[in-house]
């Protein structure tokens, strides 16, 4: 097999590493996304406005008696159908005021196959009937089906959708990038999982090259799934600063290698461990971010807001010298990494090491706490389909 034949297969072989494993912890348990997605929540609510904004020209603009909506990265939990409610309230809301009918909502929910599509499914006999006495018996219909599948591919039939909506869920990467060992194989970020300060250029662009085609990739298939003149709005995390290895996004996953490396010296975990877990992630600048959405062409950027948010998300205080209470903080913070994170972890440490994970990363998230209140960079754009 030729050197290139290699390489793709690799490719394809991480690829479906990351769509196999990654998934938010299921279910309604203690250490589920569902109970620990607060953060995730404070940013949909932050970003309600855009949402509403751009939903409401679509709909005034078209007027379609079949609306096609997406949510892509739904997970499982009370976030899930927040937006979807968000969205139907705008519409219905603005059908009264124009006394016009209802449009027949067609909702779809992605997520890779790994999610906790059960427990949505459980919920939606409750959300329809609230729907229901809401909105009154005449209201819809609205049909919510479940897609699973990664928006790194084709989900959608073509010209089929009217909006997509992303939140928090755009910063996974298909895959792991390519070249972050030398040619001995060793890492070239040596006992970190992400960026740091020290990681060496190559690394960097590889993560940046790799961000690049996903996201690229991700907006011409769904040029391909929207109308002409069709929205979408995706949030994801992102930084304000040029440099990727700056602390506002890189800070949260130090604080958890540096976890992974006491265990090391405490002989719990092999190095080589750690040297081999990279993790999936990118988090763009808005310079960035834009000049993959200018190249790949096929969607004009109306709007690009940027919401600052404390790591805790019960913390709404903007103040950064008054610190919540960096003890329930610390416990918030780990719970909604860990809710997040776990499979991926799990999967290459071991589940046997994951209660003492969290517990360092949770003091090691106090300490950081004591000193700084870091904020989490979020990057929402609206964005219209072209041609
Ligand atoms: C942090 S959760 C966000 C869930 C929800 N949107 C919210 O705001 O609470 C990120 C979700 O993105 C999903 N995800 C990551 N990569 C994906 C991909 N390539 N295709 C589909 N979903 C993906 C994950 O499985 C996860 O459920």
């Amino acid at each position: 097999m030729d050197g290139r034949k290699v390489h793709v297969k690799n490719r394809k072989r991480e690829e479906m590493e990351v769509q196999q494993i990654l998934h938010m912890n299921g279910g309604t348990g203690e250490t589920s996304y569902a109970k620990n997605s607060i953060h995730e929540r404070e940013a949909i609510i932050k970003a309600k406005h855009i949402v509403e904004g751009a939903i409401l020209d679509l709909y005034c603009s078209v007027f379609p008696e079949s609306l096609g909506i997406a949510d892509l990265g739904c997970s499982s939990g009370p976030n899930t159908l927040l937006v979807i409610s968000e969205i139907i309230d705008a519409i219905s809301l603005q059908c009264c005021k124009l006394n016009r009918s209802w449009p027949e909502f067609r909702v779809f929910l992605n997520d890779l196959p790994g999610n906790d599509f059960n427990t949505i499914f459980r919920s939606l006999p409750g959300f329809y009937e609230k729907l229901k006495k809401a909105k009154g018996i005449d209201f819809g219909p609205c049909f919510i089906l479940g897609v699973p599948g990664s928006f790194y591919g084709r989900l959608f039939p073509s010209k089929s959708l009217h909006f997509v909506h992303s939140s928090y869920s755009l910063h996974w990467l298909s895959q792991v990038p390519q070249g972050l060992e030398d040619e001995m194989g060793i890492s070239l970020n040596e006992g970190n999982m992400y960026l740091v300060k020290t990681t060496p250029p190559l690394v960097f662009k590889a993560y940046l090259e790799q961000f690049q085609r996903d996201f690229s990739l991700f907006l011409k298939l769904r040029s391909e799934e929207i109308i002409k003149g069709g929205r979408m709005v995706l949030t994801l995390n992102g930084r304000r600063s040029e440099d990727p290895s700056s602390t506002e996004c890189c800070s949260i996953w130090e604080l958890m290698s540096q976890a992974l490396n006491d265990m090391i010296s405490q002989g719990a975990i092999e190095k080589a461990k750690l040297d081999s877990f990279n993790l999936p992630y990118y988090t763009p600048s808005v310079k960035e971010l834009k000049a993959v959405i200018e190249t790949e062409g096929s969607f004009t950027l109306q709007k690009l807001d940027i919401i600052e948010m404390n790591w805790d998300g019960n913390d709404n205080d903007d103040n950064k010298t008054i610190i919540f209470d960096k003890f329930t903080s610390g416990r918030t913070v780990a719970n909604s990494i860990r809710a997040v994170a776990e499979s991926m972890l799990a999967t290459h440490f071991g589940e046997a090491v994951i209660d003492d994970l969290f517990l360092r990363y949770e003091k090691n998230v106090v300490e950081h706490l004591a000193k700084e209140k870091t904020k989490h960079i979020n990057l929402v754009i609206s964005l219209i389909k072209r041609e």
